[in-house]
C-alpha cells in the first residue's frame, strides 16, 4: 500500500508539473484528491491493515495528500498571477498620450452674424423687437404701402396659408407692429431680426427661407444724413474700418426716397475683382426715408416726425463677410463647414 501511495505521489507530481492551464489543473485535483479520486480509492484498503500499519500508512497518505495539495496550490497561484499580469498588460494606459478632445458644439454662423449685427446696433442705442412669422396681408403688405394688386408684390411671390395669412416675406411688418405698439411715441430705434419666406429658386444665392434684419428709426428731424451715418458706422464695424458705402437711388413702396446701399468690396477693397464683378462695390441692403403714408397708417404724424428704415439679408452679409459662395452651406449641417465658425 505504501508503494501504491508513493507511486501515486510520483504520478501526480509529474502530471501536475506538466499542467499549463487552470482547467486541467482542476481536473487533476478531482482525479487525485476528489471523493472518487485515486487517493480515496487507495485508502479504501485501509480496513485490511493491522493496527500497527494503520498509523504509518495514514501518515504516508497525509504526506502524499499535502504534497499534491501544495503543488496544486502553487500551480494555481502561478496561473492567477499570470492572469493578473496578462490583464494588467492588456489594460495598460499610456498616460503620456495626448488627450482626446470631446466634440463641442458652436454657435451657427448665421446666429453668430445676427448676434454681431445686434451688438453693433445695441451699441448705438437700438433695442431688439421680434414679430410673427405667420403674418397678415395687412402687416406684410398693406400697411407698408403695398396695396392689393401692387406690382411690387410680385417680387415677393409668397407662401399663402389663407387668403389673408401668409408666411412673412420680409421683416418689414415688424416695423409696422413696432410703430403701432409705440402709439406715436418717439424716439423709435429698433432692429428686428427674423426668418422670412419666399417662393424662390433653390440655388447658390436663393433659398425659400432666409433671414433678414430690419431697422427703423423715428424721431423729430431724422434725415437722410442720419441714415447714411448710421449705415456707415454699421458697415465699418461689420466689415472693417476702411469700408466705404455708396447710396444708389432705388424703389421700395414703404420708403421715399429709397436707396440701395453698396459697400466697398471686402476682397479687393474697391479695385475690382471676381467677387464684386469688377465694380469694386457689393450691394448689402435696401433702405430709405419712411414713406409718409406708412408713418400715417401706423399712427405717426409725418408733419411732426420722420424716420428711416433699412433691411438686410443675414445670409448675404455672412456670405460676403466670410467669402462663402453657396447659401446652401448654411442649411446642410455639414460639420466640416460649421466647425470652421466655432470661434468666430
Ligand atoms: N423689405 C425689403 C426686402 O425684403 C428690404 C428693405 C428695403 C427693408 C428697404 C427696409 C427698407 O426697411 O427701407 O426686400
Amino acid at each position: 500500500m505504501k508503494e501504491r501511495l508513493e507511486a501515486l505521489k510520483q504520478e501526480a507530481i509529474a502530471g501536475l508539473e506538466a499542467v499549463a492551464d487552470a482547467n486541467i489543473l482542476n481536473d487533476l485535483r478531482v482525479k487525485y484528491l476528489g471523493k472518487k479520486g485515486a487517493l480515496t480509492e487507495i485508502l479504501r484498503g485501509m480496513g485490511g491493515l493491522t493496527a500497527e500499519e494503520r498509523p504509518i500508512i495514514g501518515q504516508v497518505a497525509n504526506e502524499v495528500r499535502s504534497a499534491i495539495e501544495g503543488l496544486i496550490e502553487a500551480k494555481n497561484n502561478h496561473f492567477q498571477q499570470q492572469e493578473t499580469l496578462a490583464r494588467l498588460a492588456n489594460e495598460k494606459i499610456d498616460v503620456t498620450l495626448p488627450g482626446r478632445q470631446p466634440r463641442q458644439g458652436g454657435i451657427h454662423p448665421l446666429n453668430q452674424v445676427i448676434q454681431d449685427i445686434e451688438d453693433i446696433f445695441i451699441g448705438m442705442g437700438y433695442r431688439i423687437a421680434e414679430g410673427p412669422e405667420v403674418e397678415t396681408d395687412y402687416y406684410n403688405f398693406e400697411a407698408l404701402n403695398l396695396p392689393k394688386n401692387h406690382p411690387a408684390r410680385d417680387m415677393q411671390d409668397s407662401f399663402y396659408l389663407t387668403e389673408d395669412l401668409l408666411m412673412r416675406t420680409q421683416t418689414s411688418p415688424v416695423q409696422v407692429r413696432t410703430m403701432e405698439a409705440m402709439k406715436g411715441e418717439v424716439p423709435v430705434k429698433v432692429i428686428c431680426p427674423g426668418r422670412v419666406y419666399r417662393r424662390d429658386d433653390d440655388d447658390a444665392t436663393h433659398s425659400f427661407q432666409f433671414h433678414q434684419i430690419e431697422g427703423i428709426v423715428i424721431g423729430p428731424r431724422i434725415r437722410m444724413s442720419d441714415l447714411k451715418g448710421t449705415l456707415l458706422e454699421f458697415t465699418r464695424k461689420m466689415f472693417g474700418e476702411d469700408t466705404q458705402i455708396r447710396l444708389r437711388p432705388s424703389f421700395f413702396p414703404f420708403t421715399e426716397p429709397s436707396v440701395e446701399v453698396d459697400v466697398t468690396c471686402m476682397k479687393c477693397h474697391g479695385d475690382g475683382c471676381r467677387v464684386c464683378k469688377q465694380t469694386g462695390w457689393l450691394e448689402i441692403l435696401g433702405s430709405g426715408m419712411i414713406h409718409p403714408r406708412v408713418l400715417e397708417m401706423s399712427g405717426y404724424d409725418p408733419e411732426k416726425v420722420s424716420g428711416f428704415a433699412f433691411g438686410m439679408g443675414v445670409e448675404r452679409i455672412a456670405m460676403l463677410k466670410y467669402g462663402i459662395d453657396d447659401i446652401r452651406y448654411f442649411y446642410n449641417n455639414d460639420l466640416r463647414f460649421l466647425g470652421q465658425f466655432k470661434s468666430l
